[in-house]
């Protein structure tokens, strides 16, 4: 989604704006442009292509004070008149993230006031309403407050002068954004990977928060206009996780990375003979033990972790577990249980629906939360009671792969300490076994990447694709849906194998490839009952099968083995098919892996 970074120092800083917005490209967009202070007037340059042509036509021009922007578009088409930053009279220059939800009403009455609106853009009445305070004599950080409290709505945002080059005024609510402190220099970014080369110390703002930053140091706001201290923290991210390396796309690398991120995220967990429920939190274990029931709460690929953990939570621990889309929970009248626990599950942990929903759980009167989140600083970390966090590190492709199945490990290891303090859990030591061999695990079916490589092309031709599971891998065949329609293009469906006679067996045709996850559980034989429905129909099925399924490969039936079974665990084993699936059938259709069309990585506004 939209990305932010901005720069005031003593030397040039078009490369730091122009680096900083090539390493927001991976949240996805569709414009980019940057305003420095060029000779007391700003300088704006702004492109409908990739940073890389910003780059080009940056050639040349200097400035030691700027802002730069990557959009996403929500308010008008990408085009470069609606490209950021907005400017007002030449003087005022804005960048933004978020949506300015009473834009329309505000945008009247400047219109009024004589204000000419050059863009489709909500941002632009942020540009004219400084301007209009400014103009009246306020200094740059007075006129950008009062601006801000005629805002509704959502908004990251960083603002400059022409004639004031020693100023630059950021502020949020509702979107994130943070200061990196440097030495005679200071930043704002809407993510911290953007800051690395110049700085990992930053200061996380908080909501409402507003900085006001010169080349010397800066001064925050809280929401009532207060100075206030935030802490300086010390990023963890290092400059070369972000960096792709070998790999061909970051896709790629995240998903070989998963072993690794799986040991990570284990470390702290599961090092002893036993899982104690303080790996959620100081106040895990009285907290824990007072909930009678789950509420997950998700988006995307997190709400398909969640759909797994049900099944784990309520067969292994024997709680009660619901899970929901957060963009429907936020808005449905639901019935509380106050006594559930609220479990939020984000990768970025800024998903604005899951914060929304999160914040109306607690309206609700739910007090018990948990974030697993794969971002330390995040807010859905801030505001919850308890947090587990995926230690995946970075993940740039908009895909999601090792965020996922290390949520899975985190919403394991949380089943396994619920089903402990309610002594329903048998066989603890076998579960941490298999959790400790689950790398190794993975590693070996990341060794299948040759064969599935040579599987996608068979892909490349076809417009539709089905997936079908059973049980605990029926989220599993929903994610590997999800995955080669994001990436590849290709219409996906994913369906429980059982329902398909209800309905899609109608799709299914030669043309209709049917892929199937078929662990040897106890639904297998229900499973392969389905599938012979499908040859029966004429539909090409490709099967990913446990060793020890009895399937053989015939006419029309493309069987690929997995190398062992996994029990309890084996929707994370089954899930790495699948994403190297719709990665290669991806590379033959030769899209944007990364950056797939008309998404972003993190979903920041509503
Ligand atoms: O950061 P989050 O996990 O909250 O993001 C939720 C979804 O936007 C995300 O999982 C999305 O579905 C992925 N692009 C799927 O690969």
């Amino acid at each position: 989604m939209c990305g932010i970074v901005g720069a005031i120092a003593e030397r040039n800083v078009v490369p730091i704006l122009l680096e900083g917005l090539q390493r927001l490209e991976y949240r996805g967009y569709d414009s980019a442009g940057l305003v420095v202070v060029e000779n007391a007037r700003l300088k704006r340059l702004r492109s409908t292509g990739r940073v890389a042509e910003l780059m080009q036509i940056s050639k040349g021009t200097e400035g030691n004070i700027g802002i730069a922007h990557t959009r996403w578009a929500t308010h008008g088409i990408p085009s470069e008149r609606n490209a950021h930053p907005h400017i007002s009279r030449d003087l005022i220059a804005v960048v933004h993230n978020g949506i300015i939800e009473n834009y329309e009403s505000l945008r009247d009455g400047l219109v009024k006031a004589g204000y000419e609106f050059t863009s489709d853009t909500d941002t632009e009445v942020i540009a004219h309403l400084v301007h209009s305070h400014y103009a009246k004599g306020m200094t740059l950080l007075k006129a950008v407050q009062a601006t801000l409290k005629e805002l509704v709505g959502a908004y990251a945002i960083g603002v400059i002068a022409a004639d004031n080059p020693d100023r630059l005024i950021s502020a949020r609510r509702g979107s994130p954004l943070l200061l990196g402190v440097g030495i005679g220099e200071n930043f704002v970014a809407s993510d911290v990977s953007a800051l690395l080369p110049v700085t990992n110390r930053v200061v996380y703002l908080e909501e409402g928060d507003l900085v006001e930053l010169d080349r010397q140091g800066y001064r925050i706001y809280d929401a009532e206009g207060n100075e206030v201290a935030r802490p300086v923290q010390t990023s963890e991210i290092s400059n070369e996780s972000v960096q792709l390396g070998n790999y061909r796309h970051y896709m790629q690398k995240e998903i070989h990375e998963q072993p690794e991120a799986i040991a990570n995220t284990l470390e702290t967990a599961c090092n002893s003979h036993s899982i104690m429920p303080g790996i959620f939190g100081a106040e895990a274990e009285s907290c824990l033990s007072r909930i009678d029931g789950i509420l997950i709460l998700a988006c995307g690929t997190s709400y398909h972790a969640g759909l797994v953990a049900r099944y784990w939570l309520e067969e292994i621990s024997g709680l009660h577990c619901t899970v929901e889309i957060a963009s429907e929970y936020r808005y449905r009248k639901s019935v509380p249980n106050p006594n559930a626990l609220v479990v939020v599950l984000s990768q970025s942990g800024e998903t604005a629906d899951t914060q929304a929903a999160l914040s109306h759980a607690k309206s609700l009167g739910h007090v018990h939360t948990l974030a697993i989140c794969n971002v330390p600083e995040s807010a859905l970390v801030r505001q919850s009671k308890l947090r587990f966090l995926t230690r995946a590190g970075p993940e740039i492709g908009v895909a999601s792969t090792k965020a996922f199945t290390t949520q899975l490990v985190a919403l394991f290891l949380l089943t396994l300490v619920l089903a402990k303090q309610r002594n329903h859990l048998t066989a603890e030591s076998e579960h941490l076994h298999a959790l400790r061999h689950l790398p190794a695990a993975v590693q070996k079916v990341l060794d299948l990447e040759p064969k599935i490589a040579r599987l996608a092309e068979k892909f490349a031709s076809k417009h539709h694709a089905l997936f079908l599971g059973r049980g605990l891998h029926y989220p599993i065949a929903l994610e590997g849906a999800l995955k080669l329609k994001e990436i590849s293009y290709i219409h996906a469906e994913a369906y429980p194998a059982g329902e398909l006679k209800h309905g899609p067996l109608a799709l299914v045709d030669k043309d209709m490839p049917v892929i199937s996850v078929a662990p040897n559980d106890a639904l297998l034989e229900k499973l392969k009952s389905n599938l012979h429905e499908v040859r029966a129909r004429g539909g090409e099925l490709y099967v990913f099968a446990d060793a020890d399924t009895h399937m053989n490969e015939e006419e029309g039936v493309h069987i690929m083995r997995m190398p062992e079974h996994a029990g309890y665990l084996s929707p994370i084993l089954h899930t790495i098919p699948l994403q190297l699936l719709a990665y290669y059938v991806a590379l033959q259709k030769g899209t944007d892996v990364d950056k797939p069309r008309n998404l972003a990585k993190s979903v920041t506004v509503e």
